[in-house]
């Protein structure tokens, strides 16, 4: 495979500019490699041993890109849309550059975690059916949810398509009757969030926050777990996928790019299936 990469090229990719003006930029001066001034736009730079340097600063070159977003409620988990605030209306040029695609979808009101990359590749593996990539969601449910639910989602619960889903693992992490729910201190951060026109918690007799963990991704999957048992999904959150986790000190609509670690786990996952 080829390593190395035309140096107007490798600083156009990177996003400082159209191809033209990175030639032009490079016949200026402007640009300098292993500490020298080059004047050659075509120079060939082999990205894991040159040094580049643009206007004194040091240019890391990466092809790819990795984004954990912390999705809000009121975008939708998509690229472009005519009508509404996708995703990537969220991100800053130094990723978007990278044309990233959300790696699966969220619902416009779930939060979460909502990995965003260009690794084609990566988001195949983890999107593919036969992987089985685990998602962990956290979520309110308005109606009570106990040992009886938790059995139907181990043995796999049937859709309203008459799809039986794998088996998935839920616990209760909290309940509390619903005029109490709103200020219980394991509910309250989750209430805070439930958007103002969702009040179907408040006709129930108790509200449960619990977690799932699901080894698939249909349409609407834990919304429609839940209503096969009768119960509905107030708030829903995404918390992990494969072996990526939420960041707590992103708050809903903020980003960043994985960490070596977090791009090293993803890698070990895809290759052994083991966070
Ligand atoms: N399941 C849902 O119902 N909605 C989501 O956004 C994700 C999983």
């Amino acid at each position: 495979m080829k390593k190395t990469i035309r140096l107007d090229r490798m600083l156009g990719n990177l996003g400082y500019g159209t191809r033209s003006g990175m030639k032009l930029l490079v016949r200026q001066g402007a640009v300098t490699v292993n500490g020298q001034q080059v004047k050659d736009p075509g120079m060939q730079i082999d990205p894991d041993i040159d040094e580049v340097v643009l206007d004194g600063e040091t240019i890391r070159y990466r092809d790819t890109v990795y984004v954990l977003l912390h999705k809000p409620a009121g975008v939708v988990s998509a690229t472009e849309d005519v009508r509404e605030r996708t995703v990537l209306d969220l991100l800053d040029p130094e990723v978007t550059v990278f044309s990233p695609f959300p790696v699966g979808r969220l619902d416009k009101d779930t939060e979460g975690l909502l990995l965003l990359t260009n690794d084609g590749k990566l988001a195949h593996e983890l999107l593919s059916p036969r992987k089985h990539v685990p998602k962990t969601y956290r979520a309110l449910i308005a109606g009570q949810v106990g040992a009886a639910e938790t059995e139907i989602f181990r043995r796999g619960v049937t859709l309203d398509d008459g799809y039986v889903t794998l088996p998935a693992e839920l616990a209760v992490l909290a309940s509390a009757n619903a005029a109490e729910a709103p200020g219980h201190p394991k509910m309250a951060e989750a209430f805070a969030r439930v958007s103002a026109d969702s009040s179907a918690w408040a006709d129930s007799d108790t509200v449960c926050w619990i977690e799932l963990t699901i080894h698939e991704g249909k349409f609407h999957q834990v919304k429609r777990m839940f209503e096969a048992v009768g119960r509905k999904v107030v708030y829903l959150r995404r918390v992990s996928m494969g072996p990526l986790r939420l960041d707590p000190g992103l708050a809903p609509g903020e980003w960043r790019e994985l960490t070596d670690e977090e791009t090293e786990s993803l890698r070990k996952y895809r290759k052994d299936g083991t966070p």
